[in-house]
Formats: C-alpha cells, sequence, structure tokens
C-alpha cells in the first residue's frame, strides 16, 4: 500500500492472458511514426480493417482526433508535444491492458518521446516507421499544411520548422512512399504473425 495517499492497487481476476486466450489474438501497440502525409492514418485504419474482417479487436489512435479531446489543451510547442505523446503512450497501456490492438498514428517527431513509450510499453511497442521522402509528402499535401507552412502560416511544422527524427532501428520500416497500401498492410500483418500477435489458421 501507498501510505502517502492510501492508493491500493486491485488486481483483476480477467487477467490480460485470459483476454487473449478468448480473443484469439495477443494485444499489442502499433505505433506508426513519420512525416505529416506520409500514409499512418491511412496504414493505421485499413490495417484495422483487415484486423476487424479477422473479428480481432482493436482500436485506432489518430494524432488529430486525440487533439480534439484527450489533448486539447496542448499546443505544438516541444514541451507540449512531449506531453501528448506521453498521455498517448498511457491510454494506448490501458488498451493493451483490455486485449486490443493498438494503431496510434502520430508524427511523433522525436526519439526521446518515442524512447520513453518504448519504455513504458516494453514489448508491447511495436515501431513502425512510414518512410516517405519529405518532398512526396509535400506534394501529397493531404491538408494543405505544407503549402501553409511553407508560407509562415503554421509554425513548428515537422519536417520545415520543427525537426523529425528518423527512428534508427524502428521494428519495421514500410515503404508509404514508393509501395501501394495493399502491399504496406500484408507487410505489417506479415509483421505480426512473425511477433507472434497472432497466428495464422
Ligand atoms: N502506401 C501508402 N500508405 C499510406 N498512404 C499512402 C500510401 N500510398 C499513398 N498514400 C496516400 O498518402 C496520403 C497519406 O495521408 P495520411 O493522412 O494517411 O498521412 P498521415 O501520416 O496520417 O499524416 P498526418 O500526420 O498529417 O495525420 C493519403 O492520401 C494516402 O492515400
Ligand atoms: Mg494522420
Amino acid at each position: 500500500m501507498n501510505t502517502l495517499n492510501n492508493l491500493v492497487w486491485h488486481h483483476a481476476t480477467v487477467t490480460r492472458q485470459r483476454r487473449a486466450d478468448l480473443n484469439q489474438h495477443q494485444s499489442t501497440v502499433l505505433w506508426f511514426t513519420g512525416l505529416s502525409g506520409a500514409g499512418k492514418s491511412t496504414l493505421a485504419h485499413a490495417l484495422e480493417e483487415r484486423l476487424y474482417q479477422m473479428r480481432f479487436h482493436t482500436f485506432v489512435l489518430d494524432g488529430d482526433n486525440v487533439r480534439h479531446n484527450l489533448c486539447k489543451d496542448l499546443g505544438f510547442s516541444a514541451d507540449a508535444r512531449v506531453e501528448n505523446i506521453r498521455r498517448v503512450a498511457e491510454v494506448a497501456k490501458l488498451f493493451v491492458e483490455a486485449g486490443v490492438i493498438v494503431l496510434t498514428a502520430f508524427i511523433s517527431p522525436f526519439a526521446e518521446d518515442r524512447a520513453k513509450a518504448r519504455q513504458l510499453l516494453g514489448d508491447d511497442f511495436i515501431e513502425i516507421y512510414c518512410d516517405c521522402s519529405l518532398e512526396i509528402c509535400e506534394q501529397r499535401d493531404v491538408k494543405g499544411l505544407y503549402r501553409r507552412a511553407r508560407a509562415g502560416e503554421v509554425k513548428d511544422f515537422t519536417g520545415i520548422s520543427s525537426p523529425y527524427e528518423i527512428p534508427e532501428q524502428p521494428d519495421l520500416r514500410v515503404d508509404t512512399g514508393s509501395q501501394d497500401l495493399e502491399s504496406c498492410v500484408t507487410q505489417v500483418l506479415d509483421y505480426l504473425v512473425q511477433r507472434g500477435v497472432y497466428q495464422l489458421k
């Protein structure tokens, strides 16, 4: 017992392992990182669709959506980005305990923050680098933000006025710049089997 604030952790009888047995898959976090427009959200949702069709329990935590609610008090300064990622990692951890395959789609530009998420989640943290050049992301400019960043209308924009630190040793690198979506989805699914998240029947 923590005598300072009288908190006692209550242990569940429905354990993570029992949930996994029931669900027929393990829970984990697929942490997609990459530049804006690299394809994190597109890939995460396409993958979720495939996992859903296999009757798996999944949930996408998407950058923009989370900033509408859980992190609506946060901006894009370095400190705010750190706190944003910390909250996401904590929420992802709860989902993992609940037996869910979590797919997070955040730029998560700083190696240190990703390292903290890995530290918190341990083996449950699967870092997937969506590798797409700045040139291609800027050509895509899905949200029109690169144009606005170049015009100086958006400050601290990753790739333009704020750094993106490329993962040195991601668990998986997906070439979202030149491979089509379907083969990226297949690559991740194959990796999940390799990691023992689920077994082919
Ligand atoms: N292999 C691929 N994987 C994912 N997206 C792809 C791929 N090839 C092309 N695209 C296209 O790239 C764009 C990626 O946009 P998306 O919104 O998914 O990026 P994002 O990384 O989530 O950006 P942000 O950080 O701004 O949310 C989409 O228009 C998508 O159709
Ligand atoms: Mg996105």
